[in-house]
């Protein structure tokens, strides 16, 4: 942190920053990041550090692919804009659309462009709501998501996300969305329920949901794979085995958001695969494109877009889309990752180091501040508690993880703290062995820094 160079002083004084505390950010200046190199990126006063969650869990290739520089840079020589809006569309596009669909988990049938993770899912509502009207079912229009998920920040994806954050001030969440439980074990399983059990009530839990609601007005369910900004919450044991049949006997579309898990993240090319889904949408965005450019996709099923050809013919048009849908220059940068996570086996990658870092986390379960390790693949999380016995938090306004995660920052590494004293990591996908060590040692003096400081004051 700094307030003394010329980049803080700008930002301090024009910059308003999202998803930040303000007042933190005036009193002790930004992170100016001014260049990466691999899984390290590095700060205006040369201070390194390695990246732990891959920026915003997206920068899959790290911080200095040049193959992604160069895609770019040729595209905008060649065609810098074009669009794909009246059936025309930038070759580039139809090529990633190919690709995508070619790798897609089967069943994905169409690839629908747009910039960001928050609008692939606000189209996804959007598309579930159309499909109902041309269905005939104009009642059937209400969504599930579920407590702790997060899913984006529009009006109408931050009212899917389930985290008080999103909603607090901002009038949301907008009518006829519904929040079902959050499939965390540790936090949710009642004494001696084994996780198989405290799968199948919460599927009892949804399907009351849905008989409350009534069948014939719920329109879908919204989950990630992997909870990922809720706290990286890996479901239980035949959690989606349940859900699943619950979702098809009352005709509810089933939109996986891919958003963190999509290519490669759970040590498969799809969270959709790791958990054995078989979803209508598929939203991706995030390491499309290794995060180098904005770019996101709706992945729509056969039987979805044969509706959607139906009720165009009706309309005349199928009436969505965005300015910067199908852009040439993410598009190609998406082609590109996309080529060199064919060439270099990200998904064997993942499978090789994920267990290295998935191990070097659960090392610190004993820890007396630890209450879970946990994770999947290369995305992984601690939960810090008061009392390891009783699992009691610590009071959120003494900022346990927050300083943890500074802590960590201070020796080299820069993880992320959730709401509920969670540290999350999620590093580049090309991360080593040896980075993963490096790591996780910064988060081991940043624990034991904390647990000094924790002493000290008298929290624990
Ligand atoms: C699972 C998930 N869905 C959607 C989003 C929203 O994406 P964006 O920030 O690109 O709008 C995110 C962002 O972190 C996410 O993690």
């Amino acid at each position: 942190m700094s307030l003394t160079t010329l980049a803080a002083r700008r930002d301090l004084s024009f910059h308003l920053h999202p998803a930040s505390n303000l007042r933190q950010v005036q009193d002790e200046g930004p992170l100016v990041i001014t260049r990466g190199e691999g899984v390290y990126v590095y700060d205006d006063e040369g201070r390194r550090y390695l990246e732990g969650m891959a920026g915003l869990w997206c920068a899959s290739l790290g911080f200095s692919e040049r193959r992604l520089a160069d895609a770019a840079y040729r595209q905008m020589c060649e065609l810098p804009f074009y669009h794909s809006f009246a059936g025309k569309v930038p070759a580039v596009s139809a090529e990633l659309a190919e690709r995508l669909i070619g790798i897609a988990p089967p069943g994905m049938a169409r690839a629908l462009f747009a910039n960001s993770g928050s609008e692939a899912n606000d189209t996804a509502i959007k598309l579930a709501w159309y499909i109902n009207n041309a269905l005939g079912r104009p009642q059937k229009k209400k969504i599930i998501a579920r407590q702790r998920a997060y899913h984006g920040v529009t009006i109408a994806t931050a009212s899917l996300t389930g985290l008080a954050f999103a909603h607090t001030d901002f009038d949301l969440p907008i009518a006829r969305i519904l929040h079902t439980d959050c499939p965390h074990y540790y936090r949710g399983a009642r004494a001696g329920e084994s996780e198989e059990a405290f799968a199948a009530r919460l599927a009892d839990s949804l399907e009351e949901m849905i008989a409350r609601e009534g069948p014939d007005t719920v329109a879908a369910f919204f989950a990630e794979p992997v909870m990922g900004a809720g706290g990286v919450i890996v479901p239980p044991a035949t959690y989606f085995d349940r859900i699943q049949p619950i979702l098809k006997k009352h005709e509810i579309l089933f939109v996986a958001d891919e958003v963190i898990c999509g290519f490669g993240r759970t040590g498969n090319m799809f969270g959709s695969q790791t958990f054995d889904l078989q979803p209508d949408i598929i939203t991706v965005a995030k390491a499309l494109s290794a995060g180098y450019q904005p770019i996101s996709a709706n992945l729509v099923s056969g039987k979805v877009y044969d509706i959607l050809l139906a009720q165009s013919d009706k309309l005349g048009i199928f009436g969505h889309g965005y300015t910067y849908s199908s852009h040439p220059v993410p598009a190609a940068v998406a082609l590109e990752t996309l080529k060199i996570y064919a060439e270099r086996n990200i998904v064997d990658a993942v499978r090789r180091v994920g267990p290295r870092m998935q191990a070097g986390i659960r090392s610190y379960a004993d820890h007396p501040l630890i209450g879970e390790a946990r994770g999947i693949g290369l995305i992984g999380a601690v939960e810090v508690v008061r009392n390891k016995s009783t699992k009691e938090s610590f009071d959120p306004k003494a900022g346990v993880a927050a300083y943890l995660v500074r802590r960590a920052q201070h020796h080299g590494a820069i993880l992320r703290n959730m709401p509920g004293d969670i540290v999350a990591f999620s590093p580049p996908l090309i991360i080593s062995e040896a980075e993963v060590d490096e790591m996780l040692a910064c988060f081991g003096k940043a624990l034991d820094d904390t647990w000094v400081m924790v002493r000290e004051k008298g929290l624990a």
